[in-house]
């Protein structure tokens, strides 16, 4: 037995002690108050605990691709991106791809990761990212939970087979549809794409995740095919919305008549601040957009939303660097939602809300009984972790310690 003493759980007052039986969690009580011996203690000192860190949407087969094979893109577009993609991604080889996943991984890992979905581009007659990425998540399982969307870069259409790609994919063992029905041809095409990702969803008994609407175009309204598909299939809370940006540019009439049935179709949202502000707005002169879909009003109507990084230094986003709180701090900033109560909320939007992204229910939650899995941030609470972008000092997965990191040490300060 082990006991990490003297832990601030979220949304609690007072120390608690979590006691770890080999890989679960015997008990949590108030500090001091089990009258048991433990063969290992550690003193947490009233840091915050909390369930570890879920990454809802990354491309771990992009990481540092930015400047592959030369030249970085000029515009800061998601179509230049893309254009540039597709001449750059014949070199990658699967080792290629497996090396540039791992940095990612380790990234995400080191700063409390612990469950991972990330897109995989299966536009690509040979389907190499998608058989390196079913290496790497074999490979990876003892430290990570990783889930790979069948991603068509290029679209089911737009790409001239894509939808066998897809469904190719999925038969090789990828869990979730994915689709960008913003890139297709036509509204048409976008739209029987969405149609497709469903019908493999149900076929497959898969979960499903589209990039949505991810352009500033005030039309672009496929988050409605979705609802509506989710709705009348029955995929509902397994089906996920990415990005929505142009949710932002929508009238306020129709924004607010979707609501309803976002919530009554059960679908789950996510935003990628960093990203989506930097991709968006990029037609605009000033005043400009930012891209950021509505999340203080999904959140409101009673909708699941993420919040997720996108990239790490790939054609569309040059920064990123797998620390998820920053994408709620900025999550927080650019969707105004800077009360008090919603930053102690904030850290809901990469772990439990995360978490129902994935469709981890079981078994997610730090209680007893459940696997003993969670992080240590170097903060009291929770609206000093997000002020501080604290970090995780320690990552515990089902029992086992697989961070460690001392505190940050001031050598020298004037006062
Ligand atoms: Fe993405």
């Amino acid at each position: 037995m082990k006991v990490y003493r003297n832990a601030k759980l979220r949304h609690q007052k007072g120390l608690f002690d979590i006691w770890v039986d080999k890989e679960l969690v015997y008990e949590i009580v108030p500090a001091g108050q089990l009258p048991l011996t433990a063969e290992e203690e550690t003193d947490l000192m009233g840091r915050l605990v909390c369930e570890p860190y879920v990454e809802s949407h990354i491309h771990l087969d992009y990481i540092d691709t930015a400047n592959v094979p030369a030249e970085g893109t000029g515009s800061g577009t998601l179509f230049e991106a893309i254009d540039k993609w597709s001449d750059s991604k014949s070199v990658l080889k699967i080792q290629d791809i497996k090396e540039r996943a791992y940095k990612g991984i380790k990234a995400e890992i080191r700063n409390g990761v612990q469950y991972i979905r990330t897109h995989v581009d299966v536009t690509d007659p040979n389907l190499t990212a998608l058989k390196a990425m079913l290496e790497v998540k074999e490979e990876v399982k003892d430290y990570l939970y990783l889930q790979l969307i069948a991603f068509p870069q290029e679209g089911y259409y737009a790409y001239k087979g894509g939808d066998e790609l897809v469904e190719e994919a999925l038969k090789m063992g990828a869990d979730v549809v994915g689709g960008i029905p913003h890139f297709e041809f036509t509204r048409e095409l976008g739209e029987k794409s969405v149609k497709k990702a469903f019908e493999l969803a149900v076929k497959y008994d898969r979960l499903l995740d589209i990039h949505c609407d991810e352009t500033d175009d005030s039309e672009s309204r496929f988050v409605e095919n979705i609802a509506a598909e989710a709705y009348y299939t029955g995929v509902g809370s397994r089906a996920t919305a990415s990005h929505t940006c142009a949710m932002s540019s929508y009238n306020n009439a129709y924004a607010f008549k979707m609501m309803s049935k976002f919530k009554k179709a059960g679908i789950n949202f996510v935003s990628c601040p960093t990203e989506n502000c930097y991709l968006q707005g990029r037609y605009d002169g000033y005043p400009k957009r930012r891209g950021i879909t509505r999340i203080d009003q999904l959140v409101e109507a009673g909708c699941n939303v993420s919040l997720a990084q996108d990239s790490i230094s790939d054609p569309w986003y040059p920064l990123g660097n797998g620390n998820m709180i920053h994408q709620v701090d900025f999550g927080l900033h650019l969707g105004h939602m800077m009360s008090v109560e919603q930053i102690q909320n904030g850290l809901d939007f990469i772990t439990i809300n995360g978490a129902k992204t994935l469709s981890i229910e079981d078994g997610y939650d730090l209680k007893k009984g459940n696997k003993a899995s969670f992080i240590v941030l170097d903060a009291p609470d929770e609206l000093s972790a997000i002020r501080e972008r604290a970090h995780v000092l320690l990552s515990v997965r089902n029992g086992k310690e697989i961070i460690v990191k001392k505190p940050e040490e001031i050598v020298k300060e004037p006062f």
